[in-house]
């Protein structure tokens, strides 16, 4: 096919375009459900742990207790902070955005190991292994160093997420916590051809490695209206102003308020709506379940106003609904992360699919290469 100056049609943000096949999961607006190799996302959420889960995404199955447990040894023998990604980190400005810390540590990594130019399966797999293993540390302390705090050492004998909250915070996190955590880890896991996961599998479908696929993909999470959209949404509590003494029908007032405004200004409030769902995101009840889980245990009900209030302006106006990153942003904040240290928790979750599709898309490969349509000046000459 040519490039055409008049095509039929231009599907401007490849809305609606089936760009190939995948079977790592499977997105359905219709039933408002999503389903990882096939299992309902709300009985992975609820059952596993985010390392069978992660397993189960990269290798189609559920793993089997031998193959559980020598993943676990694996992960918990990467945990540690490599000192070239230390040096790297810090190098960079203390008020650096977390995701450009994120985006540089995990080009560092890429750079630094030993099999670079490998992307054999079985190579390429466990580099997704120590990959996942090796970023918390990254999140972590990077969180630390904006408090001007020390760097805190892994625990081998704490699960990923108990181990990332305490290279986090340097204490052990309450059972209630690590639960809210786990399931966000599960829920942010995977979302088919998504633009993070879409650019992953550009970048591999060049036969690039898998650590250039991971770092353009967090280039493509960073934007609000992408993975960037959990911060902001914080941000839109903040400017609506979190009051801890007022009740909740007060919280709920100005946030309905505050609605009302943005949207006469035409503007685009983060955390809401979604290219895909048209009625509701899968994974929002789960989310809300884990953010009321967190709202109870710190004894914080008046967030929940701005909450409830935002979401019942939204869906009155414009009958939009909200997305996974509305209730993620709050659960985060209550867990004590800074705003800014949001999106690279999403990329700490979405490292699992991300590095999924870049197999998938590496087993059959095909360079992906859209045509554009010219509406430049017509052929001139100097
Ligand atoms: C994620 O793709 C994935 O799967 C992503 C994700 C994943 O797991 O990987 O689910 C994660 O990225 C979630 C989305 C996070 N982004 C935001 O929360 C940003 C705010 N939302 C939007 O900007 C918007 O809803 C998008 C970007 C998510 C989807 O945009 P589309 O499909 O391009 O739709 P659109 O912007 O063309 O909106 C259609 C209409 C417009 O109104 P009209 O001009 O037709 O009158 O809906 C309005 C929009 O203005 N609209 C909004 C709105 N979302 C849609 N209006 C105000 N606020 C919003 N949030």
């Amino acid at each position: 096919m040519t490039e055409q100056t008049s095509p039929d049609t231009i599907y401007k943000g490849l809305d609606g375009v089936v760009a190939d096949y995948t079977a790592i999961s499977k997105v359905n607006p219709e039933s408002n459900s999503l389903l990882y190799r096939g299992y309902p996302v709300q009985q992975l959420a609820a059952q596993l742990s985010f390392e069978e889960v992660a397993l189960l995404l990269w290798t189609g199955e559920l793993p089997s207790q031998a193959e559980k447990e020598e993943f676990i040894a694996l992960e918990r023998a990467h945990r540690a902070l490599d000192s070239r990604v230390k040096s790297a980190i810090d190098l960079l400005p203390l008020d650096a955005h977390p995701m450009d810390v994120a985006r540089t540590a995990v080009s560092v990594l890429g750079a630094n190991h030993p099999q670079s130019g490998d992307s054999s399966p079985e190579v390429e797999l466990r580099k997704a292994q120590e990959l996942f293993a090796a970023f918390p540390a990254v999140v972590a302390y990077d969180q630390r160093r904006r408090r001007k705090q020390e760097l805190v050492e892994p625990r081998e004998d704490l699960d990923y997420s108990q181990n990332f909250l305490w290279m986090t915070f340097g204490e052990e996190a309450p059972e209630e916590v690590v639960d809210a955590f786990r399931v966000s880890m599960v829920l942010y896991a995977e979302h088919s051809f998504n633009a993070s996961t879409f650019t992953a599998r550009v970048v591999t479908s060049t036969l690039a490695d898998l650590h250039s696929g991971v770092t353009a993909a967090i280039g493509a999470l960073k934007g609000p209206l992408h993975g960037g959209a959990n911060e902001a949404v914080m941000h839109t509590f903040e400017e609506i102003g979190i009051d801890k003494d007022e009740t909740r029908e007060e919280a709920a007032a100005r946030a309905k308020a505050w609605m009302e405004e943005a949207l006469a200004e035409k503007r685009k409030v983060m955390g809401f709506g979604h290219r895909v769902y048209k009625s509701g995101d899968s994974r929002v009840p789960t989310m809300k379940q884990a953010l009321d889980a967190m709202v109870k245990y710190y004894g914080r009900d008046e967030l929940m106003g701005l909450y409830d209030g935002l979401e019942a302006a939204m869906a009155e106006a414009k009958n939009i609904l909200p997305n996974l990153d509305y209730p993620a942003g709050p659960t985060y904040h209550l867990m004590g992360f800074d705003t800014e240290m949001f999106t690279p928790l999403f990329i700490a979750a979405r490292i699992t699919g991300w590095t999924a599709h870049i197999q998938e898309q590496r087993a059959d490969n095909s360079l992906i290469r859209p045509l554009s349509a010219y509406n430049g000046p017509d052929e001139r000459h100097l």
